[in-house]
């Protein structure tokens, strides 16, 4: 029972819970992953068990070889998460060449990590050099507004920032880094993964065209933060042009850095073009 009972897994579980809950998650949309402390994995250990398989990524981040990570499973629906942990998340050990998963616990009735788990991967592998470790959370979901601009807005990553900015005051606070945008790919496996993890190193969020957003955090607070914080900017976008009625003014655009520096973030004026 040690990983049921762990703070690690109720923190996971409220973020499926509460992803459920916004309308991001229909079916098996959209997957979870968080890399285990030190401690976590001694906690929960004596529930694992070392009898799986080897399974092959198709990519290899060497500074994750032998990490924990906790995912949620393939197929699986986030509405069901917080029901039978068990039986729709896994925690898997990765090898010591980085290239491979073998599940140590969960998924009770079969199945594997989620199919985006490649690009999970790849993230962590970018955020924890990027932040000496401190970066653990990937989080991906199928928000509706995000997903909406992506058929009316040219795929940059200048148009989607400032936009975004100008939606709401703090946006520039919460992600001063901007959004980078993918054009559409074919999801799960290799391609997409190293595609997102290249703008992971100078994003926090990544949105994937007509199909949804990947978001990085330290911690589960923040991850959901950012992914709540973006999908609203998006709403607020939407239903302004909505109203139909011409928009009469906006935040702007000379003060989006000095808003941002006034909480101590820099903001990334190369976006404003
Ligand atoms: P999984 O069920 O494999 O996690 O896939 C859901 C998804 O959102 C793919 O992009
Ligand atoms: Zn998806």
């Amino acid at each position: 029972m040690a990983v049921l009972e762990s703070e690690v897994l109720k923190g996971f579980v409220r973020l499926c819970d509460d992803g459920w809950q916004q309308g991001w998650h229909e079916r098996n949309g959209g997957n979870l992953t968080y890399r285990m402390t030190d401690a976590e994995v001694e906690e929960c250990k004596p529930d694992f068990k070392y009898d799986k398989p080897w399974v092959n990524m198709g990519v290899k981040a060497e500074n994750l070889a032998g990490e924990y990570f906790m995912a949620t499973g393939t197929g699986k629906y986030f509405r069901n998460m917080s029901l039978d942990p068990e039986a729709n998340i896994c925690i898997v050990e990765i090898n010591a060449e980085g290239d491979s998963y073998r599940i140590v616990w969960g998924l009770k009735n079969g199945g594997g990590p989620t199919s985006e788990f490649p690009s999970h991967y790849l993230n962590h592998s970018v955020k924890a050099a990027q932040t000496n470790g401190a970066s653990r959370v990937i989080y991906h979901a199928h928000p509706v507004n995000i997903i909406a601009l992506t058929f009316v807005l040219p795929l940059n990553h200048e148009t989607f920032s400032k936009i975004l900015w100008q939606s709401m005051t703090e946006c520039p606070i919460v992600y001063p880094n901007g959004v980078g945008v993918v054009e559409w790919m074919i999801p799960g496996g290799a391609e997409i993964a190293l595609r997102t993890s290249e703008l992971m190193k100078r994003f926090d969020i990544v949105v994937w065209a007509h199909h949804g957003m990947f978001v990085t955090g330290n911690d589960f607070d923040l991850a959901f933060g950012l992914m709540h914080t973006v999908e609203k900017s998006a709403e607020i976008y939407i239903r302004m042009l909505s109203t139909g009625l011409p928009m009469l003014q906006t935040i702007p655009e000379d003060k989006l850095a000095e808003c941002a520096a006034a909480y101590g973030c820099k903001l990334d004026e190369s976006l404003l073009k």
